[in-house]
């Protein structure tokens, strides 16, 4: 049989015709790495280092902390960059791309969360290869040598710190800005923006709210549910999404009503960078296509939206074939949930252990809640619809489909 025939769009099981999977930013994990964050800092060339974090961090002792730590390795802090908003847009990008040209920085050190580390990733962009944020739109549209088929070029030495346990963009290659004008968040992606430095230290989720530690763990969740059920499935990504599973299973309540556990929120920090991991092969789904549009168009954080989200698309995906429901038996086992019955008793089963992790954790469950309006539904359908999670989902929504499941979550 050639190879073409071999070659199913969206074979959800036995031996996939071709993936790549490549994770290669260096993730440290452990107490008291902030303190050697110079010294590990130095072994990716950086030298004079821009910090680019948000207002709420700076005023917190995490970036005194930060400043010492890099300074100890000999390394100089040239400049703190405090202006990214939580859901951070074009200017900022630009505001940040400038102050690393200002304070002469040579490297960027990103302190945040998804929103801070995502600017950061696009603001190196912009640093290096000028030009506008919307430029870069799309994925592997870098600068790359010998007429665009070569090696991408290289940006400034890149680490990250994150400061919440969810959107796992210390080691993902793709950065989701908001663009304000146009109401749209859009995604840049190419093999230069991996991070190629994390460091996971629970020090640094110490005066995380416990409501973001839900918000954010809940974005982990989906990473994981929808990369083990997308048609870009992998089993590397499997293995990463599988275990964050566990581990969200085991901290995320804990994490969230004792603030004090190290080790939970530790153990958060570890979770969701393994459930990033899906996204290397391009695994993820519609709850994302979903919850974009509802940042872009009414500020819903990207934590919650995914949380209220993700439930209706598990039983929608679920009941479309065994293919897609077999992927859903394999968390519900890990879950300890029903494994028996056809696709849609499935899914049920996990949407309603989510929904009841969502209510247990305190977080909304409606997008009502969250300001957004029936009216505003034609609106989001059409967001949702020329999202690039979509194209990886293992089913392929309609307009009405997808109008369908915002009334549902409604
Ligand atoms: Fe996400």
């Amino acid at each position: 049989m050639a190879a073409e025939e071999l070659i199913d769009a969206r074979q959800m099981s036995g031996f996939k015709p071709f993936y790549q999977f490549q994770s290669p930013t260096r993730v440290i994990a452990g107490y008291g790495l902030i303190e050697g964050l110079g010294f590990e800092f130095a072994k990716e060339g950086a030298t004079r280092v821009l910090v680019v974090t948000d207002e709420v961090i700076h005023a917190t002792a995490l970036i005194d902390k930060v400043r010492a730590g890099v300074e100890d390795g000999g390394l100089e802090v040239v400049g703190i960059y405090d202006q990214v908003p939580p859901d951070s847009d074009s200017s900022v990008v630009k505001g940040a791309a400038q102050a690393a040209h200002e304070h002469g920085a040579d490297s960027i050190l990103a302190v945040g969360g998804g929103s801070v580390m995502d600017t950061a990733k696009l603001a190196n962009v912009i640093f290096r290869h000028g030009g506008e944020p919307r430029d870069w739109e799309g994925y592997y549209g870098l600068p790359r040598a010998n007429d665009g088929l070569g090696r991408p070029e290289e940006l400034a030495p890149f680490a990250c710190v994150p400061t919440t346990c969810g959107t796992g963009s210390e080691v993902s290659f793709a950065a989701v800005i908001k663009d304000s004008a146009e109401h749209v968040k859009f995604q840049v992606g190419d093999f230069p923006l991996y991070p190629r430095l994390a460091v996971l230290d629970p020090e640094s989720t110490r005066t995380l709210p416990p409501a973001i530690v839900a918000a954010t763990g809940m974005d982990a969740m989906t990473h994981a549910i929808e990369g083990i059920v997308s048609s870009e499935w992998s089993p590397h990504g499997d293995a990463c999404a599988l275990q964050a599973l566990r581990m969200l299973r085991d901290n995320l309540q804990l994490a969230v009503e004792h603030p004090e556990d190290d080790a939970a929120r530790g153990n958060m920090l570890i979770a969701a960078n393994l459930a990033i991991q899906p996204t290397h092969t391009g695994a993820i789904g519609i709850a994302h296509s979903l919850s974009h549009p509802c940042g872009a168009h009414y500020n819903v954080p990207h934590g919650v939206a995914n949380a209220i989200n993700l439930p209706w698309v598990i039983e929608y995906n679920a009941a479309a074939g065994e293919d897609i429901a077999a992927k859903y038996r394999d968390v519900n086992e890990l879950l300890g949930l029903e494994v028996g019955g056809d696709g849609a008793a499935v899914g049920h089963a996990l949407a309603d252990h989510v929904r009841e992790t969502v209510r247990t954790l305190g977080l909304p469950g409606r997008l009502s809640e969250v300001g957004v309006p029936e009216s505003g539904i034609p609106l989001l359908v059409e967001g949702a619809i020329g999202d690039g999670c979509t194209l990886v989902n293992p089913v392929e929504p309609s307009e009405e489909d997808f109008a369908e499941l915002y009334r549902k979550a409604l």
